[in-house]
């Protein structure tokens, strides 16, 4: 048996799962395109999301021609500002079934959630750019989807500008702490 340890078992739990805690939203990216193996890579990831039932409900629209990502960009702002300067994007599509509107949702979100981790883990930025109702159908004209089906996520790409990479926040301030999160066994716990 080898006595051999990856450098990760000498990490503590928290450490190790650092790069999911590093996650965040990029909405200003550079000009230059991602790479068609990035892209690939993180669709792979999008293939492998599990979904309700294993549905897969959807189906993703890549899209590269930057005259896109800035039509769509100048369709829906604020919510779309990411397009603005992304360089790739992908469209979240989805069946428009009112009756499972609630279970489209939660799987839309965790595909698009690991569409960001994906980015992250290959040191591309991403954000998460949301179709409001009332832009819905001039978005997906720009995109030709056919009326069974909606999008209301699109994914940003691209290599994070500077100013994306800055700190949004003092340190440990982004997020609320721990203890005002989690409660142990009951609501507010102890
Ligand atoms: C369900 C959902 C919808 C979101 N919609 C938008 C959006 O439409 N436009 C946008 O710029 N950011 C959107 N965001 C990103 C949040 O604003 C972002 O996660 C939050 O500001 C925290 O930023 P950080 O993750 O970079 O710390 C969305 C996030 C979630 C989870």
């Amino acid at each position: 048996m080898s006595d051999q340890t990856s450098p990760s078992d000498k990490l503590t739990p928290y450490e190790r799962l650092r790069p999911l805690r590093r996650v965040r939203q990029s909405r200003d990216f550079r000009a230059d395109p991602i790479g068609r193996d990035d892209l690939d890579a993180i669709l792979g990831v999008a293939r492998w999301t599990g979904s309700s039932r294993n549905t897969q409900p959807w189906r993703f629209i890549v899209i590269s021609e930057v005259d896109t990502i800035r039509r769509i960009a100048a369709a829906g702002l604020p919510q779309t500002r990411a397009l603005r300067t992304a360089t790739a994007a992908i469209a979240i599509t989805l069946p428009a079934i009112p009756e499972r509107a609630i279970s489209h949702a939660y799987d839309d979100g965790r595909v698009a959630e690991r569409l960001l981790i994906a980015a992250s883990y290959l040191g591309l930025g991403a954000g998460i750019a949301w179709v409001r109702v009332d832009v819905m159908d001039a978005v997906s004209a720009i995109l030709g989807l056919p009326t069974e089906r909606l999008v209301r996520t699109l994914v940003a790409l691209g290599h994070p500008s500077s100013a994306a990479r800055e700190p949004k926040s003092a340190p440990g301030e982004a997020r609320l702490p721990l203890d005002e999160l989690v409660f142990r066994e009951r609501w507010l716990g102890d």
